[in-house]
């Protein structure tokens, strides 16, 4: 066993880095704001959802629908609509999709959070998406 400590040590190591390099990450909700405006709500208009202003949900509701990643009742996830290959597949029609192409998901996901938290029921400031 003892020559598996090393490995674990270097296992512990990477994970802390992980973790301390994601919450490193300075989100910029004027990012999120675009992305969920171009990019969510433009879907969510078209269809008969029609607009989900941040101010529906408090900050708490936010970060756990985002948490949970059951978008439309739990028929695909949030995630999926943040990544690189949706924003490849819609690139070519919405300007945010292409603008945005190379930026990493989990940072556009920040963003995103960063954009509905501070725009929440209780947020800095409540925001509609109109
Ligand atoms: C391709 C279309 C489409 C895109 C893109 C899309 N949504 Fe949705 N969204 C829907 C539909 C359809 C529903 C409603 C599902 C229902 O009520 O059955 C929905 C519902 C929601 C809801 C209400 C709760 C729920 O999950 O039912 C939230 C919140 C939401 N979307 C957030 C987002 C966010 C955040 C993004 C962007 C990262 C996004 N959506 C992108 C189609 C889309």
């Amino acid at each position: 066993m003892k020559t598996l400590t090393p490995l674990a040590t270097v296992v512990v190591l990477g994970l802390l880095g992980a973790s301390f390099s994601a919450n490193a990450y300075d989100a910029d909700w004027k990012r999120g704001r675009i992305y969920y405006r171009s990019v969510c709500t433009s879907c969510h208009v078209a269809l008969p959802v029609g607009s989900i202003n941040p101010n529906t949900k408090t900050m708490a509701e936010w970060a756990s629908y985002i948490n949970a990643d059951k978008h439309a009742n739990g028929k695909d996830t949030v995630k999926q609509y943040v990544s690189k290959a949706y924003r490849a597949s819609i690139k070519s029609a919405n300007k945010a999709a292409e603008k945005f192409a190379d930026v990493p998901d989990q940072e556009l996901l920040e963003d995103i959070k960063a954009f509905l938290t501070k725009g929440a029921k209780d947020g800095e400031a409540p925001a509609s998406c109109s």
